[in-house]
Order: C-alpha cells, then sequence, then structure tokens
C-alpha cells in the first residue's frame, strides 16, 4: 500500500469526526525507539500563517517524552476496522507492554519522522509551539473538572508539513 500527499487545502474531512469520534494515534521517535498513544482532543486550523494540528498531552503520557525529544511526529488516522487497537493504545502505557507490536503495525517514515502504513490518512507535523496549561488561565470552572489530579496538558501546536493519504 502506498500514500500520496495532498495539499493540506483539499482534505475533506471533518475535524470534530476525525479528532473526536474516529481518533488519532500520536507517534513519535527518541533515540531510534517509538512510542505511540491515542489522543481524541485536538483540532485543525491556521496559526502564524502555517496549517496547523493541536494537540494536548498529559504529562505523564510516556509518548510526551518522545514528542517532547523530537522536532517532528505524526498523527495518524485510522479506519474502523483498528477501534480496538485505537482503544487499546489510548487504554496501555508503552511503559508497560510493546503497544506497536501488539497491534502489528507495521512502521514506515516520511524522512526521520514514524507513522503507520495502516492509517487511511497520515498528518507529518513539526512542532512549532508547546506550553502546559496553568490553572490560572482557565476562563469556565468546569475546565477543571478535567483535572482532579491537576495534570494539566500541554498543548502542542504543529504545522503540518505533509498530508499523506492511502492510494486506494
Ligand atoms: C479515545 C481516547 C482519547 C485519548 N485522548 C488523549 C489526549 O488527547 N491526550 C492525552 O494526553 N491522552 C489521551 N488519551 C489517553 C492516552 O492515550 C493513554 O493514557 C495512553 O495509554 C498513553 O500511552 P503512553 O503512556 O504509551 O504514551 C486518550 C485515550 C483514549 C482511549
Amino acid at each position: 500500500m502506498s500514500f500520496k500527499e495532498i495539499p493540506a487545502e483539499s482534505l475533506q474531512e471533518n475535524p470534530f469526526h476525525l479528532i473526536g469520534k474516529e481518533w488519532m494515534l500520536v507517534t513519535a521517535e527518541k533515540e531510534g525507539k517509538l512510542s505511540t498513544m491515542t489522543a481524541s482532543w485536538g483540532g485543525l486550523g491556521v496559526m502564524w500563517n502555517k496549517n496547523s494540528a493541536f494537540i494536548a498531552l498529559r504529562p505523564q503520557r510516556y509518548t510526551k517524552e518522545f514528542v517532547d525529544a523530537s522536532s517532528h511526529l505524526s498523527l495518524s488516522f485510522l479506519d474502523e476496522t483498528h477501534r480496538k487497537d485505537l482503544a487499546y493504545c489510548g487504554r496501555v502505557s508503552g511503559r508497560d507492554e510493546d503497544k506497536i507490536s501488539h497491534c502489528g503495525f507495521t512502521v514506515a517514515h516520511e524522512g526521520e519522522t514514524p507513522y503507520f502504513e495502516e492509517a487511511r490518512l497520515v498528518l507529518i507535523c513539526k512542532k512549532r509551539f508547546a506550553q502546559p496549561y496553568k490553572a490560572d488561565s482557565f476562563i469556565d470552572p468546569e475546565i477543571m473538572e478535567c483535572y482532579e489530579k491537576k495534570d494539566y496538558h500541554t498543548l502542542y501546536i504543529l504545522e503540518i508539513e505533509k498530508v499523506l493519504i492511502k492510494e486506494k
């Protein structure tokens, strides 16, 4: 299976469904080792003149160590047949199990950036911004319900360098 690159502006996706319902795998590499995790909070848009993706990672995620160590990461979107794998990658930590082997994912690289051949859509992203949320910035007090453990996410703003679509 191969992928073709398309302009980000040609992407025909509903971001609410794509990220919020289909979920994505955030994948990064550090010293030749990969980490991946499921994420469903984030967005797609424009920031500082670049087509951008937004993700938010809690401090305890093993994958965050890889994201922080790397200039690039990928966001992989898999179809419904991989729902169990996505749920597993969102439940188990790579600190405890080899999630990629467990799921039987095939690792590919675009340049130095790892992604999965099982994806139907891949965003190759360059990190541009990272900042942990601060409680005193939350205007809506309801947000605090997400942070009983005060484990505030770090927001990452990523430039989408390439959009890769699986060729049928
Ligand atoms: C549907 C779903 C969505 C998730 N979204 C996020 C997210 O946006 N940010 C985050 O930090 N964790 C999110 N998680 C939790 C991580 O995927 C989970 O803690 C995972 O085990 C972390 O793996 P790691 O420790 O190997 O990085 C989500 C989990 C699921 C099941």
